[in-house]
């Protein structure tokens, strides 16, 4: 663990030992294939070399089968190999654990904001457990940006107007480097951040130490549910099951739902963010297309906090 080797900085997360022994892997048959082709080409010029005036062209060969049989295989065995093994780690790396711990990433000209599940939130530095899944759930608020931790051998871009999510296990407590990875302007350079990797205990009591400092900063459910009101959702939308002029919030996240033109489409983060900002492009089936938009009505910290607080109007799982 926390190994790190010449090429590659030091192994923070459980996904770098894979993504690692494949970059060596190919590195090292690059490397060996190089050998073999310069050396033989080194060794062809210097035997055939023209040696006098005198002597006459060699004669020409134009095919061997042996070895165009052992120049197709080879490579192509290494190309599957490559794939197959490159594509079992990409799984690895987007599926994300179910009981990963969500935590909010927003990206803006030029800073990082997290927002943890109790409300606490952080600038310019994540603070995780050890060793626990963490799921990160990655907006804009301005332009593209993308969230780099060469420690972790993470990279997703961060976009305005679109959820991107993606995970890591941090393999062990320390703290690693965040950059900023997509030119965003002439803060680019200084986008950066620290990655705090903390012992579980210690970081359920920063969490609570935070909550106290910013509770001012309403955790994104409850301030969802009071936009519910404010903006005046719930003319429309229950919470409670019952349909009104639009469909319930009630057990509605994770859902697959019939739209009006026949197709169907799970209830997550990107269709909900979607139905607020532009509601006529995706009308569950049953409903009239009446609902306004609330582009330019309700900030980015706002639309996650109508996301996060739909998300909790759920069954208990049992
Ligand atoms: Cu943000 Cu570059």
């Amino acid at each position: 663990m926390n190994k790190s080797s010449f090429f590659l900085p030091e192994q923070g997360s459980t996904i770098a030992p894979d993504v690692d022994s494949l970059f060596y892997f190919i590195f090292t048959a690059a490397a060996i294939i190089f050998l073999i082709v310069v050396i033989t080409m080194a060794l062809l010029v210097w035997r055939y070399r023209r040696r006098s005036q005198e002597a006459g062209l060699t004669p020409g060969k134009d095919h061997n089968l042996k070895l165009e049989l052992l120049w197709t295989i080879i490579p192509t065995i290494l190309v599957l190999i490559t794939f197959v093994w490159g594509f079992k780690t990409y799984l690895k790396m987007n599926v994300v654990p179910r009981d990963a711990i969500e935590i909010k990433v927003t990206g803006k000209k030029w800073m990082w904001i997290f927002d943890y599940p109790n409300g606490t939130n952080s600038l310019n530095e994540l603070i995780v457990p050890a060793h626990r899944p963490i799921k990160l759930l990655l907006s804009s608020e301005d332009v593209i940006h993308s969230f780099y931790v060469p420690g972790f051998r993470i990279k997703m871009d961060v976009l305005p107007n679109r959820y991107n999510v993606t995970w890591f296990e941090a393999a062990g407590e320390g703290e690693y480097d965040l950059f900023c990875a997509e030119y965003c302007g002439t803060g680019h350079s200084r986008m950066l951040g620290k990655v705090r990797v903390l012992e579980e205990n210690e970081w359920n009591k920063w969490l609570e130490e935070g909550a106290l400092k910013v509770n001012e900063n309403m955790p994104l459910p409850e301030l969802g549910k009071l936009l519910t009101e404010k903006k005046a959702c719930n003319t429309c939308h229950t919470h409670d099951g019952s349909p009104l002029v639009g469909p319930t919030f009630w057990n509605l996240f994770g859902h697959t739902v019939e739209l009006s033109d026949g197709s169907t489409v799970v209830v997550d983060e990107n269709y909900i963010r979607q139905s607020i900002l532009d509601p006529m492009s995706q009308v569950v089936a049953g409903y009239n297309p009446v609902m306004p938009t609330f582009k330019g009505l309700l900030r980015e910290r706002e639309l996650d906090a109508l996301i996060a607080y739909i998300k909790t109007l759920k069954a208990e799982d049992k």
